[in-house]
């Protein structure tokens, strides 16, 4: 069984092959070719990634655990390590996990025989979210090489911004952050370079809005959301300066009204809806890959 933590360890061929094999299962749905036992641990909500992953595993014909964490024995004080302990010992091939914190350090996973998948950790890390993007972009363009990427609004919070970053530089585009200034800081100047908002929306070829990530906030925001809409919200008026062949995504969940006008989500340049349609194939192609050790076309196709 093999895990997938981090970005950080994945080879531009690895990405090309996972993105290959996502756009290889959205042209060909029905397929069983996988088997074992998926249990999905979300210990921050989510919508997207936890359905979406539950959705892949379901399409791949394997077994899937919704383990709740809420009614779980988290709350009689059992450890993370603990808890994964258990679910391999029980069979469990593959565990997708979200946690509050970074990656957490206390998981020992060479003390039993399961995948990890990372589904989003703390401000550091969604690698499948990042995937997705890529995916979703190159739909688009064809590639990524070359292309500019505007990452806007709450970086400073956001582990689709690190991963984004990584993922998208490593396959060739240049990535670039716009937003309030009090949202760079800390690490993130020297991830990407800050860049006007409106000049970024005049240049870029994709143009990434973040929510702002209150449940990660230290100290309250400067400014209200009316004032945050009107000087960094991707308005209609905005949106009118995007290059014509520009195109828009958000990983959601979307605060309309504030970071983008409600109008924006099914613009014409949107490409929001169909980044969470990738989400199952991306995860679909994730799965498979924790399962048999790569992308293998020869056991999809048999
Ligand atoms: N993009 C994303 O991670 O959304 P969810 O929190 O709904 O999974």
């Amino acid at each position: 069984m093999y895990s997938l933590t981090s970005t950080k360890s994945w080879h531009v061929d690895e990405l090309q092959d996972l993105l290959a094999r996502a756009d290889w299962y959205q042209a060909n749905p029905v397929t069983r070719p996988v088997h074992g036992t998926v249990a999905t641990v979300f210990a921050e909500p989510s919508t997207r990634t936890s359905l979406s992953f539950q959705i892949a595993a379901q399409k791949l014909g394997l077994n899937v655990l919704n383990f709740s964490a809420e009614n779980s024995s988290f709350r009689k004080g059992e450890s993370l390590q603990d808890t994964l302990e258990t679910l391999a010992a029980m069979g469990v091939d593959i565990t997708v996990l979200r946690t509050t914190e970074n990656w957490p350090t206390q998981v020992d996973a060479s003390l039993f025989n399961m995948g990890l998948v990372n589904a989003g950790s703390g401000i550091n890390e969604h690698p499948t979210q990042a995937l997705l993007d890529a995916l979703t972009i190159k739909q688009h363009f064809g590639t990524l090489r070359g292309l500019t990427v505007t990452i806007v609004g709450d970086v400073l919070h956001s582990r689709v911004a690190r991963s984004n970053v990584d993922v998208l530089t490593k396959l060739g585009a240049k990535v670039q952050f716009a937003g309030p200034p009090e949202f760079n800081r800390d690490d993130i100047s020297l991830l990407a370079p800050w860049t006007d908002f409106a000049q970024a929306v005049a240049e870029s070829d994709v143009v990434m809005m973040l929510r702002i990530q209150y449940e990660r906030h230290q100290q309250s925001l400067a400014m209200t959301e009316k004032d945050y809409h009107e000087q960094y919200g991707l308005t209609l008026s905005r949106a009118a300066k995007l290059r014509s062949d520009a195109i828009i995504l958000h990983p959601g969940p979307v605060n309309r009204g504030v970071e983008i006008a409600g109008d924006i989500v099914h613009h014409p340049q949107s490409r929001i809806l169909q980044q969470v349609t990738n989400g199952v194939a991306v995860r679909m192609a994730v799965l498979e890959y924790c399962l048999v050790g790569g992308c293998n076309a020869q056991l999809v196709s048999a």
